[in-house]
């Protein structure tokens, strides 16, 4: 028993190594190398300097964005202020600038026809058809009003609602005047990880400077004043367009920051897209409009309204980024991995060894060595009993270096 203990423990506490095959040929060599090289720059270029793997990386950005527009326009012959053309007012991440309005005023409850072509009639017959009709601007009565409106053979439904009823379409000139408006933007943010509080201006920049600047990729990139006209030229889309139907503008903040540098470093980005463009070429639903009314009450007691449909550009602030910092973990990991993979040349220069060189067989028999047949015939020689007498006993017998030598084959 004690015997077999012992060489359990002898045989456990035992090193063992691979032994090499040293194969002199210049075509391997040089795919062995040139392979090593390619896996040596990958993770150098890729993994290390591009991808930053070295660092720990804090994708969970929290922010906060304030916004202000600044502009006086003409709508109508109305001037129009901040006031009258920012919804909602409180300057969030996302708001609406108005460019066009269709105002409907003096809007009662009562009875009046309808202003839309879907609702034509020429006999109550037809508009008792389209009871129940949730499309026009009141519920329908079922009651044709021809002549004595139109003046003519074809009429409009009557409608139960807010009379009179809107006709959106009229023509109204758009406020151009929204080209030269500002935006004003306050966006600080913060990399909880790392504990890195940023905001999209330096602190240095001054009272005077920020009145009169407008952001501009070359010369101004720091200052947080935007000009609606500038975005639309970076999204290539034409005032005229935009201003009558609405549309959906994202003003993206895109914060990169390496903190292995001074965070003073740590700068945002802007970049503006049309959030909108998939409908650019629909036929229906075109642009972005919305409609609001102010309620008012007469001096007995009536109340009436006016109805505004508001045709408007929407911004939507939105700021993406991450932080990445040195960090042991993930260079451990990675620079581990690298040199594992290094390993890989051999198995691609095992395959083309063994499959497509001259010296495949002779290759192949150095590296499969059969021992099975020597295990059996002197078993008291062989190494594999792991103990250190064995060990002497394959120096004596053999003065093999551990190494075999495949000659070049040029
Ligand atoms: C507003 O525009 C109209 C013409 O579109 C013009 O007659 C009027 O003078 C303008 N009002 C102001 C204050 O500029
Ligand atoms: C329409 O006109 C006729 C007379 O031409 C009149 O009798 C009728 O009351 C009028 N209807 C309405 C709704 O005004
Ligand atoms: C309808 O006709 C009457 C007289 O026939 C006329 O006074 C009125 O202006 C006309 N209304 C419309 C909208 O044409
Ligand atoms: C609106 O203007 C367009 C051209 O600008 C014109 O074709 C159309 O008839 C006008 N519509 C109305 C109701 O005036
Ligand atoms: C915008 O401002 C520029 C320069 O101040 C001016 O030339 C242009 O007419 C303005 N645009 C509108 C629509 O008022
Ligand atoms: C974060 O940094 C601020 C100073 O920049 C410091 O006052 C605060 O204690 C830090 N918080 C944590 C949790 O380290
Ligand atoms: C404000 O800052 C600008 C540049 O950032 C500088 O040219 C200007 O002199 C400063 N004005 C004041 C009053 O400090
Ligand atoms: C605003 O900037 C313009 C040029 O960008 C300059 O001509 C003008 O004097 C500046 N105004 C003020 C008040 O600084
Ligand atoms: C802007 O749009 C016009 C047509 O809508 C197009 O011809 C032009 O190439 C676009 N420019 C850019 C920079 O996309
Ligand atoms: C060991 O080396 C000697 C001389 O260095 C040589 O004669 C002998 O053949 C070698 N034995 C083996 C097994 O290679």
């Amino acid at each position: 028993m004690a015997p077999k203990v012992l060489s359990f423990f002898t045989d456990f506490f035992v090193y063992e190594t691979a032994k090499s095959v040293v194969v002199k040929s210049w075509t391997v060599g040089i795919i062995n190398r040139v392979v090593q090289l390619l896996i040596i720059l990958y993770f150098i270029c890729w993994v290390f300097m591009h991808e930053k793997g070295h660092q720990l990386r804090d994708t969970g950005i929290e922010s906060a964005v304030m916004t202000k527009v600044k502009g006086l326009g003409n709508f109508s012959n109305r001037v129009m202020d901040v006031a009258d053309y920012v919804v909602p007012s409180q300057g969030a991440s996302v708001f609406s600038v108005i460019t066009k309005m269709v105002i409907t005023a003096n809007q009662m409850q009562g009875r009046c026809p309808e202003t839309d072509n879907k609702f034509k009639c020429s006999t109550d017959a037809q508009c008792i058809e389209k009871l129940g009709s949730h499309l026009g601007n009141g519920i329908i009565t079922g009651t044709c009003l021809n002549n004595n409106v139109t003046n003519g053979t074809t009429g409009w439904c009557e409608i139960e609602g807010w009379c009179p009823a809107e006709d959106d379409k009229i023509n109204v000139t758009a406020m151009k005047e929204v080209e030269n408006f500002t935006i004003f933007i306050k966006n600080s943010i913060r990399f909880p990880q790392f504990n890195v509080t940023r905001g999209n201006f330096p602190s240095s920049i001054n009272h005077s400077y920020i009145q009169n600047c407008t952001n501009d990729p070359v010369n101004n990139p720091f200052c947080p004043v935007f000009k609606v006209g500038d975005i639309l030229r970076h999204v290539n889309q034409s005032l005229d367009s935009i201003t009558d139907n609405g549309g959906e503008i994202g003003i993206n903040i895109n914060w990169k920051c390496n903190l292995d540098y001074d965070v003073e470093n740590c700068k945002p980005k802007y970049f503006f897209t049309r959030l909108d463009a998939a409908f650019e070429h629909n036929t229906v639903s075109k642009g972005y409009n919305f409609r609001f009314a102010k309620y008012y009450q007469s001096e007995d007691g009536t109340e009436y309204r006016t109805l505004h449909k508001a045709f408007a550009i929407r911004f939507e602030i939105i700021v993406s980024g991450n932080a990445g910092k040195f960090n042991a973990v993930p260079f451990l990991i990675n620079l581990v991995t690298a040199f594992t993979s290094v390993g890989l040349a051999t198995v691609l220069c095992d395959i083309i060894l063994l499959n497509f060189h001259k010296g495949a067989d002779e290759y192949k028999a150095k590296k499969f060595e059969e021992v099975s047949g020597i295990v059996s015939e002197s078993r008291n020689n062989i190494p594999y009993q792991g103990s250190q007498a064995s060990i002497k006993a394959l120096e004596k017998t053999t003065n093999d270096s551990g190494t075999f030598s495949i000659g070049r084959q040029e």
